[in-house]
């Protein structure tokens, strides 16, 4: 099965989100990609603006029959580049290249292994600091899996990986804890759910570890692929230094700026002539749905009322109430309705 559009639609949505327009002010000027048979991802990239025929292309790919065909793919695109055949985890980042990195969709659709996890570490410094790093992970979705994974991608770090997992219970899960186990099905549904989260999360932690420098999760995809969970993360490196709260921000990053309900919604247009739901111009059939808190930061009521948050509502919710041709003042009192609903539930 190939990775096109038609074969695999989620895969096709993540990469426009991986290789989205704008990330950077001109071209990259070295990539690491991995881009299979096809380079969907180049194709898409050259298309943004992202790539362009100066780039430095380091193209990654441990199937050497795959491998083989690169080259061809990459010189009719680009002046320069470099095909590694083998696992990224041999590749020696400091000797290829004409500089650091400044852009990189490191597409694994596998697990966050060791090996990929010493690799990240031991060349974390070849990426250029403020720029994203996407990368594609097979979201684990078992517990026990889960923990043997962390242990092993980092052993002694952990120290408080109890508490850690605690902090990692999901909301889905304890809002059914709050308003009573209805029924045995749902509640494995959202049991699923819960351990793919975790998953996540620890991959997410992994990464933290892993990357020795100060990083901010920018997005945190959860899709599916043909039959398995993946995970899109989003990273940004800084240079700012590392702290001991670091794995705690992870927890809050994730809980309180991405929101659960960060995977891909399908919004598909009804197909009844009755009551329609008003599409955005423009807007594409998915989205990814944050909540208005977590847009904003509000995590009290009492942020709400600061000057800052006021005003970015007043405007956003101007934006919204124009493009939906509605007025901007009720629109504004639906956002701050919603959001203290929100807050409501979460117990703040
Ligand atoms: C999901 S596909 C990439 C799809 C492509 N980025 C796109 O947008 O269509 C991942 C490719 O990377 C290769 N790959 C996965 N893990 C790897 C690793 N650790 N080292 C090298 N290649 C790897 C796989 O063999 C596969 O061809």
């Amino acid at each position: 099965m190939g990775y096109s559009q038609k074969e695999r639609p989620n895969k096709a949505r993540v990469r426009e989100y991986a290789l989205a327009k704008g990330q950077l002010e001109r071209a990259a000027k070295c990539v690491v990609l991995l881009p299979a048979e096809k380079g969907h991802d180049i194709e898409l990239g050259l298309k943004n603006g992202l790539l362009n025929r100066n780039t430095f292309v380091i193209a990654v790919e441990k199937n050497p029959i795959i491998a083989k065909n690169m080259g061809k793919l990459l010189s009719k695109n680009f002046n320069n580049f470099h095909v590694h055949a083998g696992p990224i985890e041999t590749l020696k980042l400091d000797e290829v290249g004409p500089c650091k990195v400044d852009y990189a969709f490191l597409d694994f659709c596998g697990n966050l292994t060791p090996q990929i996890a010493d690799w990240i570490d031991q060349y974390s410094n070849q990426f250029v600091s403020n720029n994203v790093i996407h990368f594609t992970f097979k979201a684990i979705n078992r517990k026990k899996q889960f923990q043997n994974s962390i242990i092993k991608t980092c052993p002694e770090s952990i120290n408080n990986i109890d508490r850690h997992l605690e902090n990692c219970r999901n909301n889905l899960v304890s809002e059914l804890f709050t308003n009573g186990k209805k029924n045995q099905s749902q509640y494995n549904r959202m049991s699923n759910k819960t351990n793919i989260i975790i998953s996540i999360k620890a991959i997410c932690v992994a990464l933290q570890k892993t990357i020795d420098r100060e990083i901010i999760f920018d997005r945190i995809i959860k899709y599916r692929d043909t039959t398995a969970e993946m995970v899109l993360i989003s990273v940004t490196i800084t240079d700012k230094e590392k702290t001991e709260t670091d794995i705690e921000k992870i927890f809050f990053d994730y809980d309180g700026k991405v929101g659960y309900n960060s995977q891909i919604r399908y919004k598909t247009p009804p197909k009844s002539k009755g009551k329609r739901k008003k599409y955005l111009p423009g807007r594409e059939v998915y989205k990814v749905e944050i909540q208005h808190r977590t847009r904003f930061n509000i995590k009290t009521r009492k942020d709400l009322e600061k000057p800052a948050v006021k005003a970015a509502l007043t405007k956003y919710a101007n934006e919204i109430a124009k493009i939906l041709k509605m007025d901007p003042v009720k629109k504004r009192r639906q956002i701050i309705a919603g959001i203290n609903r929100s807050l409501t539930v979460a117990g703040r």
